[in-house]
């Protein structure tokens, strides 16, 4: 039988993409984890874990080949983005021109590259899953550029959508699916949140994105 093919987990140094990471592999997918630094012997130690070190964002194809390659894995047949975060500061006017920039590259231009690099990885139909969070549909003071920029990710993945529709000719097969998934809460455990009013589990999160994965019929953009 072959080797099914791995989710590709970008972020996975991340609190949440770590978490995200290590939960699908414990229910039985294989998992691409893949971070800008060395991720801990512990992580990669569990099993189905495969760890994909890249610094930047475009080289993350040929690393992915690479581990994949020296893993005896197929290459990934699903992609979770997990990359930007959530913090608070100053308000937005008082936010300097270096941080707005620094907010910019990790929590839009990342994913942009990132898609860019990966989604030639796929097959017709795979999944392309972006997380975001709640400061994207709710205005939050002092996070300000993370509103921004969520919001901008949510349209980014609509038309990124759009686009893979678009002049496909039909033996191409069906396109990349892209999807959103939305964490309306806070994760427990992170506790950069301060008395968070809700807070949804990993295993909320994992269990939501066994369900896109899963379902190429799946709503398009999904809360938990
Ligand atoms: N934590 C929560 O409670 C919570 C709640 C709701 C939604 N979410 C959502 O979950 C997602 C991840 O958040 P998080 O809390 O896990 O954030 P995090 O702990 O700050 O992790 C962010 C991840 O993004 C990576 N990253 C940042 N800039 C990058 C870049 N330019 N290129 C490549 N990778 C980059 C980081 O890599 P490095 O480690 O190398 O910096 C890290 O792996 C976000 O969409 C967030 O909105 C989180």
């Amino acid at each position: 039988m072959n080797s099914p093919r791995p989710v590709l987990v970008v972020g996975a140094s991340g609190f949440v993409g770590s978490r995200v990471a290590r939960g699908l592999a414990a229910g039985g997918r294989p998992v691409l984890a893949a971070a800008r630094r060395p991720l801990p012997e512990w992580f990669i130690a569990q099993p189905g874990v495969i760890p994909v070190l890249s610094t930047e964002v475009t080289a993350l194809p040929g690393a992915v080949r690479a581990a994949c390659a020296q893993a005896g894995a197929p290459l990934p047949g699903a992609v979770v983005a997990s990359i930007g975060g959530w913090h608070k500061g100053a308000p937005l006017l008082d936010v300097d021109a270096s941080e707005w920039s620094a907010t910019l590259a990790s929590h839009l231009t990342a994913h942009l590259e990132a898609a860019r690099a990966l989604v030639p990885l796929l097959e017709p139909g795979d999944p392309y899953i972006v997380l975001n969070g709640a400061a994207s549909r709710e205005a939050m003071a002092g996070s300000g550029a993370i509103s921004v920029t969520g919001a901008g990710l949510a349209m980014l993945v609509q038309v990124l959508r759009l686009e893979s529709r678009q002049a496909r000719p039909p033996e191409a097969g069906p396109p990349v699916r892209f999807h959103e998934l939305v964490i309306d809460h806070a994760v427990s455990g992170d506790d950069r949140n301060e008395d968070p009013a809700q807070t949804r589990t990993p295993a909320q999160v994992v269990s939501a994105l066994g369900e896109l994965l899963d379902h190429p019929g799946a709503p398009v953009v999904v809360h938990v």
